[in-house]
């Protein structure tokens, strides 16, 4: 008689964490609002798309409160990305950025306030990112169809999803119910955000301060099979690598006379170029063995092989060899970025707009 009460109290239990937890964020018996600190971020496909750090997010998050959320996410998605593909890859930076600075909560898309400065304006993110009308405008629909109900952060973790299956790649379960933040912070994206010289170090210092390994490391850095980058993140590499006014030795010789007519000595400096220079809009395995043939654009993107890291060396090669590996790694990492942190229950807010707080 107790085993069955309890079995019918924990169906309930379950059954209104999804429905309510939109107008009750906090009804949900112990499953939210225990995000813990960066580092709280687990991979695996438990029985919520969860992890072994469980952070109370869920992928029935709106399944009662707005059903047809992904749906209008990946309406927006493929008509924006059949237009420019590059938007994938620029959606998908977003969730990236937003993470790694005071965890998954849309802090990267806060404009100035009087109360802070936005991280719009930080080195890594000034002129360079990009997106934001698109996640403008999947909110506004979203608050046509579930008014004050999904959150910007969960909006920039499916564009993310989204960006990358409309791309060719993999697909997840997307665990959801990320609140946004009510602060951005520009010293954070400046301090944990990684510089694109990075040395090997560098990247696993960072990656290791929000409770991300190698292997996420590695495998997140795939992201770049997708995009563009200027020649200001790589002029280094082409003309004063370590300070010998000398370039990267382990830049091949033939890319590298390629890219110096994209980005001169002086000037340029905003002149894109891939960061896959065979199939820039394409997600695939071609990124890693890029890197295995020196052809890697950025230093974090070469220093993953040539950083002699053996952990990091190894998977750059099994990455270059197997598609399917990457594609089901690089899933798994997604899902421990984006349970970075997040808040929940009755922290932060579901914002009217995602550019200011309510
Ligand atoms: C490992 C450390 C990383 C470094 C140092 C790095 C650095 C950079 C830099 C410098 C750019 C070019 C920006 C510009 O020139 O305007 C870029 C672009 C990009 N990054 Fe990363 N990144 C890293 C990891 C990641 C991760 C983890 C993701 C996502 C999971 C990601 C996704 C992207 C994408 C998709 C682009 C292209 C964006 C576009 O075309 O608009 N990056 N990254
Ligand atoms: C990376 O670039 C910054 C800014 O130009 C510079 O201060 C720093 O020394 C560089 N780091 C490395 C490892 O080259």
């Amino acid at each position: 008689m107790a085993s069955l009460l309890y079995a019918t109290f924990m169906l309930i239990a379950f059954l209104s964490s999804s429905a309510v937890c939109f107008a009750f964020p906090g009804f949900n018996f112990g499953w939210g609002g225990t995000g813990g600190g960066s580092g709280s971020g687990g991979g695996g496909d438990g029985a919520f798309g969860g992890s072994q750090g469980y952070t109370g997010l869920f992928p029935e998050f709106y399944s009662f409160s707005c059903p047809q959320a992904n749906d209008i996410v990946m309406s927006v998605l493929q008509r924006v990305i059949a237009k420019e593909p590059r938007m994938a890859a620029s959606l998908l930076r977003l969730h990236f950025h937003d993470c790694f600075v005071q965890g998954c909560d849309a802090s990267v898309l806060l404009d100035d306030s009087v109360m802070f400065a936005s991280e719009k304006n930080s080195v890594p993110n000034s002129n360079s990112i990009r997106g934001f009308e698109v996640i403008d405008e999947i909110k506004s629909k979203l608050e046509e169809a579930c008014p004050q109900t999904v959150s910007c952060a969960d909006i920039l973790a499916l564009a993310a999803r989204g960006s990358t299956v409309l791309s060719g790649g993999p697909n997840w379960e997307l665990p959801l119910g990320r609140r946004d933040s009510r602060q951005a912070s520009l010293t954070d994206s400046n301090n944990n955000l990684p510089p694109p010289n990075s040395t090997i170090q560098i990247l696993i210092t960072l990656f290791r301060r929000q409770g991300l390994d190698e292997v996420d490391l590695v495998s997140l850095s795939g992201a770049h099979t997708i995009g563009m980058a200027r020649c200001t993140a790589f002029k280094q590499r082409l003309y004063n690598q370590d300070g010998n006014d000398q370039p990267d030795s382990t830049l091949e010789r033939t890319y590298y006379n390629d890219l110096k007519t994209v980005c001169p000595k002086t000037g340029g400096d905003n002149n894109i170029s891939p960061l896959d220079f065979d199939s820039p809009a394409r997600f695939d395995n071609i990124y890693f063995k890029l890197i295995m043939g020196g052809k890697g654009l950025l230093t974090s993107d070469q220093v993953l092989l040539a950083g002699n890291v053996e952990g990091t060396m190894f998977l750059v090669k099994a990455f270059a060899e197997d598609d399917a590996l990457f594609f089901d790694q690089f899933a798994r990492s997604m899902v421990k970025m984006g349970n970075i942190n997040p808040l929940t229950g009755y922290n932060g807010e579901v914002r009217n707009n995602c550019r200011v707080a309510n």
